[in-house]
């Protein structure tokens, strides 16, 4: 990934059907070589995105560029931007490696540059012998891979994928995602992603951006994403969260005090942006938090969370907990059980301070 002028750019991008706002306002900067995805649920607009880039569709407002060029108003096939739909659509007439190879026949490559081409496309995604199949004759997860593999074999600098693997199974579709992402590492092309599978944008990506009903809610790395969600829709979204309501009771350099249900928690945070008396949800992931059982002799420390253990589910590399703590549910995760079996009864409950973040009046009122 290069740094420097953006490769890609919606600038203010508003598309609308009717009067139903698709895309609100959408500006998005995206840098040559970079694996980025669009991630939000059904409806959001992430689909519109990727057609208005291809020329498939124009924006009603706003422009769109492309190394430094306006594309608006260009014709698909003068853009560059093949896009690999989210129902594949080949060829139905055509086998295998007549769809595979109809972009090389139409620029008029040579036979046998066009068989070594689509010989390397079959060995990547795993096609080889069915050359003479016919896409009805595929299975579903089979058609995705020659609808990737017909985009890229065209060898362009960008590639859109919308959804491309929500036809596989979980194991292929685990192999699938990685093979890509070293293709597209190799290959250095810009490729922008579609999906709503959260595991797949943050183990895929090198930008992620968070739609909602249109808008782009947050854009950023997988670990900003993930530990620093911008708002309430981001942290909910993306993985599992526990957002607990507190309130700042003192700020000093570099720490932060808050009360929760009467009981002070002490974090790291550069409260520049807080103020006593604030109202604050506190985002903590279940892996950032570990317990232990209390053993009927000891009585925990008044600065310690405790709680009751009301539910587990054992899920083999790790235990799920749920425990009540203050009147909430806590989601806990327990990365490394025990051969015993789960913690049953009341524990204490530690938290990872430095992971813990800290959401202020701003990102609750646009949550
Ligand atoms: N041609 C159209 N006419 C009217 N409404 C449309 C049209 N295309 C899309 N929409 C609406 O725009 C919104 C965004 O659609 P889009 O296909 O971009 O969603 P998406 O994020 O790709 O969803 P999914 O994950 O279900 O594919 C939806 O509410 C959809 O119904
Ligand atoms: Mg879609």
């Amino acid at each position: 990934m290069q740094s420097g002028n953006p490769y890609i750019t919606f600038s203010h991008v508003t598309k609308t059907f009717g009067a139903f706002k698709a895309l609100d306002d959408v500006s998005l900067q995206i840098p040559r070589g970079a694996f980025v995805t669009l991630l939000g649920p059904s409806g959001c607009g992430k689909t519109t995105l990727l057609r208005l880039l291809s020329g498939f569709s124009e924006p009603d407002a706003g422009e769109i560029f492309v190394d430094g060029h306006s594309v608006n108003n260009l014709p698909p096939y003068r853009r560059g931007t093949p896009l690999v739909f989210q129902d594949y659509a080949l060829f139905p007439h055509m086998t295998l490696y007549e769809n595979i190879s109809y972009g090389l026949r139409i620029k008029g490559m040579r036979k046998q540059d066009i068989d070594r081409r689509v010989a390397e496309m079959l060995e990547l995604f795993n096609l080889r012998g069915m050359e003479l199949r016919f896409p009805k004759q595929l299975s579903g997860g089979q058609q995705q891979r020659v609808a990737i593999a017909r985009a890229l074999v065209l060898e362009k600098e960008v590639l859109l994928l919308d959804e491309p693997l929500s036809n596989l199974d979980a194991k292929l579709r685990v192999d699938v995602r990685n093979e890509l992402r070293q293709i597209q590492k190799k290959l250095g092309i810009t490729v922008i992603y579609v999906t709503h599978d959260q595991d797949e944008a943050l183990s895929m990506s090198d930008l992620i951006a968070v739609m909602q009903a249109g808008k782009i809610r947050q854009a950023g790395t997988p670990w900003q994403i993930y530990f620093r969600p911008d708002n309430r829709f981001v942290a909910d979204f993306v993985g599992t969260v526990n957002l607990i309501d507190a309130v700042v009771v003192s700020t000093e350099k570099g720490t932060i005090t808050v009360d929760w249900n009467g009981q002070k928690l002490i974090f790291h945070h550069a409260a520049a942006d807080l103020r006593i008396g604030q109202a604050v949800e506190l985002m903590v992931r279940p892996e950032c938090f570990s317990i232990h059982p209390i053993h009927e002799n000891v009585s925990p420390d008044s600065e310690d969370l405790t709680g009751e253990v009301t539910f587990f589910s054992f899920l083999g590399r790790f235990i799920r907990y749920f425990v009540r703590v203050h009147e909430k549910t806590l989601i806990i995760d327990d990365s490394n059980p025990g051969l015993d079996g789960a913690i049953e009864g009341r524990v204490k409950v530690s938290i990872d301070r430095d992971k813990v973040h800290i959401l202020g009046e701003k990102e609750l009122r646009t949550s």
